[in-house]
């Protein structure tokens, strides 16, 4: 089925992170105050998928992701992500979700500045009991830091600091990626080896979410998923989704 968490590719490797809702509501507030934040929200996402997530602001797409991620719950519908039934889960159940099944990249970085790259990936991994400490450094280096280990991120460039998120992000293996404006704060040339480490983690089967205003970088998805007013104006597919190499904005 569409929502299942792992089905097997022709290539031998394994896609994750499929998810589907139905009928997504959330408001914020409430009385007069409530503000509807997602109203009927209805979508899958297939294992292994890259997907883009366009819409104005104030559209719903943070609290998509944050629906998605397990960071906060809904108000009503439901919710399978990764092959996990979230559906009225309470808070402290939704945590463990999240750090078995989620990596979370944003858009300025939420590095802590008084560790090194080395030690801000090593919290996660220390804090969720999931990954292991003597890879961190691998990890780093695979993303292009490897002469960054032991740098604070004030001692980094943008494009380097979101890098040492994304290696943070992937520590824990996750199975569905989520990136809220990852590139908004970059120039065009980093934010592109941003988007380039994200295709690289969905190539490796791991489902990947990006939000972004650029409609540019929706030739890179299979999937693009455009908002509006809390609901879920369109739904687009790439049949050849481009290589990060060929956009440009
Ligand atoms: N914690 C909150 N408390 C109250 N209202 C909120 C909260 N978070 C979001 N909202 C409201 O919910 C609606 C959707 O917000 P959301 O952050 O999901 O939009 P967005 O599409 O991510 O916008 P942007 O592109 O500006 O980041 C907005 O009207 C917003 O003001
Ligand atoms: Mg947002």
């Amino acid at each position: 089925m569409a929502h299942t968490s792992t089905a097997r590719t022709g290539t031998g490797g394994t896609l994750r992170g499929g998810s589907r809702l139905r009928g997504l509501s959330k408001a914020y507030g409430s009385g007069d105050a409530a503000v509807t934040a997602l109203d009927g929200v209805d979508l899958d996402l297939d294992a292994g998928e890259l997907v883009v997530v366009l819409g104005p602001s104030g559209s719903g797409k943070t609290t998509l992701l944050n629906v998605l991620g397990g960071i906060e719950p809904a108000d009503s519908g439901s919710v399978n992500v990764a092959g996990v039934d979230l559906t009225g889960r309470r808070p402290r159940r939704l945590a463990a979700f999240r750090r078995d099944h989620i990596g979370f990249v944003f858009q300025f970085f939420n590095l802590v500045p008084t560790l090194t790259a080395r030690e801000n990936v090593e919290v996660m991994v220390e804090l969720t009991g999931r990954g292991e400490r003597g890879e961190v450094a691998g990890l780093l280096e695979s993303v292009g830091l490897g002469d960054r280990l032991d740098n604070f991120p004030a001692q980094l460039s943008g494009g380097q600091q979101q890098r040492v998120a994304i290696a943070r992000a992937l520590a824990t293996d996750p199975d569905l990626l989520l990136a809220d404006e990852p590139t908004g704060a970059l120039d065009v040339a980093t934010g592109k080896s941003v988007l380039r480490l994200l295709q690289r983690t969905n190539r490796e089967g791991r489902g990947v979410l990006m939000v972004t205003h650029n409609a540019a970088i929706a030739r890179i998805a299979h999937r693009v998923v455009t908002m509006r007013d809390g609901r879920v104006e369109s739904v687009e597919r790439n049949a050849v989704p481009a290589d990060v190499a060929g956009v440009d904005w």
